[in-house]
């Protein structure tokens, strides 16, 4: 198949584009390397450092389906350029879609975030809870949503709302829970908690992974939304859950910056056939052997936050 990925130099894209060119795809990877590069030189990758807005200006042919990554990953950075984030995730789709329209493009598989439920009390939130985005990174996703869903009926849309992303990749984030709590009790023997009760799931790369990989072959007759996450765990039960991994000290913090707090009901994806294969326990213990054979270092670009506002 020939597949289009946005954002593929990203956390996630940097683990997934190996696996995709492993099955036999064809690769175009569109992406700004904000983070820089980690992918390998592969025959099948054609591997082009560029904003999406120049999609009409490259030399792009035939494209089955597009795997859409490309966004300002989280909430702290959203707020660092407002225009920039509307910009690079809403009017880029926009302009992206209508180029995938052009092209005949069979399928798109949209990268969205869980995090569109905003807090919710309820015991879990499903496809079909009302969305309460509360940050500008949660508004700029269920717009975002919202404009690829208006092109469903030339092009089959897959929205995948995904819980927090966690395990090893070679474009490390080290702002995402699990990766810098495990990261600091590697580093300082100490793990900051900040508020610690907000309940947020979380999903391994490599489902996270498996999960678009499923999705490029499905029957079209399950396109729609999906949300993708295996453990609801509060920050604290995570923090102390490394501690038992990774010999360190909890210390907790007040903070009412980042109240977003839910269970994501994955049932959908799973009665499609879904079945997760690791947990965050294998996250925790991948990433300690990746820092321990020196694999995983404290590299300033990993820091998405503090990186983004150096470079935008
Ligand atoms: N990592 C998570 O926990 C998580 C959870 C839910 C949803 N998501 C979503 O998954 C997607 C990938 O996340 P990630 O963790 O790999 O993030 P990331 O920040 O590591 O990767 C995003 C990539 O997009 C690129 N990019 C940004 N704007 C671009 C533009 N205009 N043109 C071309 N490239 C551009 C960046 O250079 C970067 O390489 C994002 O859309 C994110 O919102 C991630």
């Amino acid at each position: 198949m020939n597949i289009l990925i946005t954002g593929g130099c990203g956390y996630i894209g940097t683990v997934l584009i190996p696996k995709l060119l492993k099955d036999g795809h064809q690769i175009t990877n569109i992406d700004t390397q904000w983070f820089g590069n980690y992918l390998p030189k592969h025959k099948k990758l054609t591997n082009i450092k560029s904003d999406i807005s120049n999609i009409n200006k490259l030399n792009i042919k035939k494209i089955d389906c597009c795997i859409h990554l490309a966004s300002i990953a989280n909430d702290p950075m959203a707020d660092l350029d407002k225009n920039l984030s509307w910009e690079t995730s809403a009017l880029n789709t926009y302009n992206l879609m209508e180029f995938l329209k052009k092209k005949k493009t069979k399928r798109i598989l949209y990268a969205s975030s869980g995090s569109v439920y905003g807090i919710s009390k309820r015991p879990r939130v499903s496809e079909s809870t009302p969305l309460k985005p509360i940050s500008l990174y949660n508004k700029v996703k269920m717009v975002t949503e919202r404009v690829i869903m208006s092109y469903s009926k030339d092009i089959e849309v897959f929205i995948v709302r995904p819980a927090t992303v966690c395990g090893f990749s070679p474009r490390m984030r080290l702002d995402v829970t699990v990766n810098v709590l495990t990261f600091s009790a590697l580093k300082k023997k100490e793990i900051k908690v900040f508020g610690g009760k907000q309940v947020r799931p979380n999903i391994h790369i490599d489902d996270m992974c498996d999960i678009y990989r499923l999705f490029l072959k499905v029957n079209k007759k399950y396109s729609g939304i999906y949300n993708a996450g295996f453990e609801n765990k509060s920050i604290l039960s995570i923090a102390n859950f490394v501690k038992k991994n990774i010999p360190s000290k909890i210390k907790i913090f007040n903070d009412k910056n980042d109240p977003r707090s839910y269970r994501l009901d994955s049932n959908k994806i799973i009665n499609i056939g879904y079945k997760p294969k690791k947990t965050i326990h294998d996250a925790i213990l991948e990433i300690r052997e990746k820092y321990f054979t020196g694999e995983l270092k404290d590299k300033p670009n990993f820091h998405s936050l503090k990186w983004l506002k150096k470079i935008v």
